[in-house]
């Protein structure tokens, strides 16, 4: 299907031609997702470079009858940033909108436009000697417009929640094209509904945001890093208690590494472990402003060798030796990758009951897919595992989920912790969630966007 050329006229005139691409080998790095599983082919990239031109491409969207799906970096693990196959979906990249509006170090706010990276956002508010701790591995490429959209989760949940918790305000132009300005810096305003809860998590399908006010905190002064080996995943747990203990509401990461993941790292990337190898590995973080953070943490490791819950284990002597720990951790979802077909699993369990939801998985697949490798690793401190399953050719995927996330459904478990629903997982979220759940967000779909306009095929399907 062609693009009619009057859509393409009116988006040139709003956008100028540096704002709009409409062929050629520069739409592939916005036609497929970082895992090049849902290749799609949009009828044009548009690149506004204000909150006004992305209300006014909305309405020219909405007049001609064309979907859009909404970019931020297309780090999204579950597709949900590609437009589908047909060529008749307009992909509305945020990525010329990057500036840091705002950053009050008193205050502890940070304003930034939607496609600021959020690694600069980070960079900023450390240069500023405060702390946005959203942390995860692809922060170099993601944005605050796809971070806000996706809710997303990382290293750091434990101790400063998910994205949500760390969102003030939000601006964000609606499927009928107007501008809805909630871009206040107040920590209470119980004013009427907080209707910016609606487009945090909702992956472009509600809404486009186009800049956010987000929370920051003092600089902790002090951080320490320990990697430590343990038997299995109920040691792993008992660690967590004595890091509770004795590390209190210092724990930053808790984060859990299998022997599994450690072996892809150092086959795909080079690194090994600095400690004798094991089945399991944990990278712990705790930061505090206060002095005595790396006694306590000393403690925690004596105590954790005396009774036999560690088996080895090393505290980072300096920052450098601390980035090579948590290199390791960051490299397990690349080198996965490089190692061939895998199913992603994103799941959350009562965290008590990730060594039984572990197990059980693992039978359940040795049963229903034998062949299989697991890949398992993730926020220990969060219940949440990626629960990836290596995979060959003859190994069917829509299998491997079912049999997976059957057990998390007997555990009370979640389907999606942190990626998101996007195209990936919209038929088991159907399938898991409660119909009333359904239909209520189905409600809520219908009363934005009744048209579908908004990255149709993510998240719900009609
Ligand atoms: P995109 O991928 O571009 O988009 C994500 C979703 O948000 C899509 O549905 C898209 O349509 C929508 N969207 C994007 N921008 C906007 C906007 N301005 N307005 C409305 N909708 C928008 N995620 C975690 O939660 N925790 C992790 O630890 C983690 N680690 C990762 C590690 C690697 C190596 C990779 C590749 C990804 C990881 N992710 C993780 C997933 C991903 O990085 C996050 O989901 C991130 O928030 C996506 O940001 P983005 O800018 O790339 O968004
Ligand atoms: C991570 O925590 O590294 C990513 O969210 C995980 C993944 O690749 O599944
Ligand atoms: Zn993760």
């Amino acid at each position: 299907m062609t693009i009619p050329t009057d859509l393409l006229q009116r988006l040139t005139s709003l956008v100028g031609p540096a704002g709009l691409i409409t062929a050629g080998s520069d739409l592939d790095p916005y036609a497929v997702d970082w895992r090049k599983l849902f290749p799609g082919r949009p009828a044009c990239v548009v690149r506004p470079s204000s909150t006004e031109q992305v209300a006014g491409i909305v309405q020219i969207c909405r007049e001609a009858g064309v979907a859009i799906v909404p970019q931020g970096g297309n780090t999204g693990l579950a597709g949900g940033a590609v437009p589908d196959p047909s060529g008749t979906q307009v992909v509305l990249s945020l990525n010329r909108m990057a500036a840091i509006r705002n950053l009050d170090p008193v205050g502890l706010t940070i304003e930034a436009e939607a496609g600021c990276i959020l690694k600069v956002a980070q960079d900023a508010a450390a240069a500023a000697g405060r702390l946005l701790p959203i942390s995860l591995a692809a922060e170099g490429s993601a944005t605050i417009g796809g971070v806000v959209a996706a809710n997303a989760g990382g290293v750091n949940v434990l101790r400063y929640g998910m994205t949500r918790s760390l969102v003030l305000g939000l601006e964000v132009v609606l499927p009928d094209g107007t501008v809805a300005n909630g871009l206040r810096r107040l920590r209470k305003d119980n004013a009427g509904y907080d209707w910016k809860q609606l487009f945090i998590g909702s992956e472009g399908t509600l809404g486009i945001v186009t800049a956010a006010v987000l929370r920051l905190l003092p600089r902790p002064k002090h951080t320490v890093t320990a990697l430590l080996s343990v038997a299995d995943p109920a040691a792993a747990l008992r660690l967590l208690e004595l890091a509770q203990d004795e590390l209190g509401d210092q724990i930053s990461a808790f984060e859990l590494i299998s022997a599994t993941s450690m072996g892809l790292v150092a086959k795909h990337a080079g690194l090994k472990a600095p400690i004798a190898e094991g089945e399991w590995f944990l990278l712990i973080e705790a930061a505090s402003s206060l002095a005595g953070l790396r006694e306590a943490a000393e403690t925690m490791l004596g105590t954790a060798f005396e009774q036999e819950i560690a088996l080895d284990g090393v505290i980072a002597e300096s920052g450098a030796q601390a980035a090579q720990l948590w290199a390791l951790r960051e490299h397990v979802t690349e080198s996965e990758a490089r190692e061939g077909k895998s199913v992603k699993h994103d799941v959350s369990v009562p965290l008590t009951d990730v060594p039984r939801f572990l197990v059980e998985a693992g039978e359940a697949l040795a049963a229903g897919a034998p062949g299989t490798r697991v890949n398992a690793f993730g926020h220990l401190g969060d219940g949440n595992i990626h629960y990836n399953v290596l995979v060959g050719s003859d190994h069917d995927a829509a299998v491997v989920n079912r049999i997976v996330h059957d057990v998390v459904a007997a555990f009370g478990g979640s389907i999606s912790a942190e990626h998101g629903i996007g195209q990936y997982r919209v038929g088991e979220l159907a399938r898991y969630r409660a119909s009333t759940e359904m239909e209520l967000a189905r409600t809520i779909k219908r009363a934005l966007d009744p048209d579908n306009r908004l990255n149709p095929g993510k998240v719900l399907l009609p």
